[in-house]
């Protein structure tokens, strides 16, 4: 899991200096290190994580992990195998212990268990139990031991996090965590399209977002700007059209090889990549790449610029639908996950019939790949495909035309992910004087990206359509690891509760003091994040 953070990294950018000076007078005095934080001497209470447990009954003592340790993984998992390998990956180099994983009895040690019995954890939860005897992972399936370890993470001290070795005790308080998700789907957009992300970058995001039990990576690969996916039956889409971002930059793509991997690390880490081509709109990439595209056979100039809604495929054209239906067919075999996204948003240039026809066409060829339909929530004023997910990015002072639009579509059956952009777009500034995002929908503070409920956001629209949350990260001005981590932390922290935790936890006096909790980690881990001053952060 280390592997992306040891990569050499660009700490160059004059913005970046900019950001942390910014962050630093934002939050105001920098945090005192000479205070330890008193979790490094005595263990955290079990019920100290992010997201929120379900269930924490606390007793006994706590378990030490020694130098004799032991991971012991029910042999007959390949996956459970996998997830020992990525634990001791993970204690090895700050414990320093050899922690073998083995398959006998390990007394004393950390097991990890698979058990098709325990239906009451379903597809994701997990049971977690500490005592002097030993340390015991319990899961339904693969996904909730690893959240399992990740639950482990946070009750270890952050200094665990640390690539070198540290001085222990590595101790977990004594006592029993149960814990099942609210929301099957707690996702988190990158919008690679504005300005291309390498695969090493990407990686290091998934392996942050792991952490707090993101289980869903939504990749934006096509837009005005730039289309990141080599498709072989149209390659100039990659070679072309990926060949700039805003800017001006040299831009990217992804090779299918370098996807898959992509793909294979998220999996590994129990995220699902959810492949996004934006259409009928915020494909000014795309044409300008096949001139045959365009209604009027002429191909525009790629496009640097930070404009929406001025491209538009050809709708009456039927080679636009040879063109869709290819590049969904190659993206779909490459792409082992349920989704296929489709965009649909802003499509300012095409007209309301047009767009309605375009959706009629599109959405089926997504359904012969196999694939469900994602798209933003303007599909909602096409008609939905049966089991489609619209996702909802409007804000509280959308119009409420809009929103009865959305919410009778899922009264009718579709399902919603929720981004309000005013709430969980990490894209827009935190104040006034965030030297990188956008403030269209306003300035969001981390309580503000926290503090609301989407069971009962969406007026109208039954708490059982929400399949959960996610928060897009869009690109225009974000071009390093760097600029990631400080829009996405801690905001994304706390969409990763909302999507966790059950609603009777939330609480944002609580929560602040759990996030507080996460700084030491976060910079244990170099996560370069925004220091809210609504946060009560320590150091570590
Ligand atoms: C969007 O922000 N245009 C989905």
């Amino acid at each position: 899991m280390r592997q992306p953070r040891a990569l050499p990294r660009l700490f160059g950018s004059l913005l970046l200096v900019a950001a942390a000076g910014i962050a630093a007078i934002g939050a105001g005095p920098a945090p005192d290190r000479s205070v330890p934080d008193p979790s490094a001497s005595t263990p955290r209470p079990l019920g100290q994580i992010v997201p929120a447990p379900a269930s924490v009954s606390p007793g006994g003592a706590p378990y030490t992990l020694t130098p004799w340790t032991r991971i012991r993984v029910d042999q007959h998992s390949r996956e459970a195998q996998q997830i020992g390998t990525y634990l001791a990956g993970v204690l090895r180099p700050s414990t320093g212990y050899a922690l073998p994983l083995t398959d006998g009895p390990a007394p004393g040690g950390i097991r990890l268990r698979l058990s098709a019995d325990e239906r009451a954890l379903g597809d994701e939860g997990y049971r977690l139990q500490s005592s002097p005897a030993g340390l015991t992972l319990t899961a339904r399936k693969p996904a909730g031991l690893f959240h399992a370890v990740q639950t482990l993470r946070q009750l270890l001290p952050a200094a665990v996090e640390k690539d070198a070795r540290q001085r222990g005790p590595w101790q977990v308080a004594g006592g029993t965590v149960t814990d099942t998700p609210r929301y099957a789907y707690r996702g988190a957009m990158l919008d690679v399209s504005r300005h291309f992300f390498t695969v090493d970058q990407v990686k290091l995001y998934i392996d942050q977002l792991a952490l707090y039990k993101i289980n869903k990576l939504h990749l934006h690969l096509s837009d005005d700007q730039g289309w990141r996916i080599a498709i072989d039956s149209w390659p100039r889409l990659a070679t072309y059209g990926g060949s700039t971002q805003v800017g001006g930059g040299p831009g990217g793509y992804y090779t299918k090889a370098q996807y898959k991997e992509i793909l294979g690390y998220a999996a590994s880490r129990y995220l699902e990549v959810v492949p996004e081509i934006d259409m009928p709109g915020h494909t000014n990439a795309a044409l300008a790449s096949y001139a045959q595209l365009n209604c009027n056979g002429v191909a525009p100039p790629l496009y640097t610029g930070t404009d929406v809604g001025f491209s538009s495929l050809c709708v009456p054209k039927a080679l636009t639908y040879d063109f869709v239906d290819d590049v969904l067919r190659e993206l779909a075999a490459l792409t082992p996950g349920k989704y296929l996204h489709i965009g649909g948003d802003e499509a300012h240039s095409t007209s309301h019939a047009d767009y309605v026809a375009f959706m009629d066409k599109v959405q089926p060829i997504v359904a012969k790949y196999g694939k469900t339909v994602v798209g933003w929530h303007q599909l909602t004023g096409a008609t939905p495909a049966k089991g489609a997910l619209a996702q909802y990015w409007g804000l509280d002072d959308t119009s409420a035309e809009e929103k009865a639009q959305v919410a009778r579509a899922a009264r009718n059956g579709t399902g919603l992910i929720l981004s309000p952009a005013d709430r969980i777009y990490l894209d827009m500034k935190y104040n006034k004087d965030t030297p990188l995002g956008l403030d269209w929908a306003g300035f969001v503070e981390v309580r503000r990206a926290y503090d609301w409920d989407p069971g009962g956001y969406l007026p109208g629209a039954p708490a059982s359509a929400v399949a959960g949350v996610e928060a897009p990260l869009w690109s225009e001005t974000i071009s390093t690891s760097d600029h990631i981590e400080f829009m996405a932390f801690p905001r994304v922290v706390g969409v990763a509760e909302l999507g966790w935790s059950a609603a009777s936890t939330h609480d944002w006096e609580a929560y602040r003091v759990r996030l507080a909790a996460q700084g030491p980690r976060m910079e244990a881990l170099g996560i370069d994040f925004y220091r809210s001053p609504q946060v009560p952060w320590r150091s570590g």
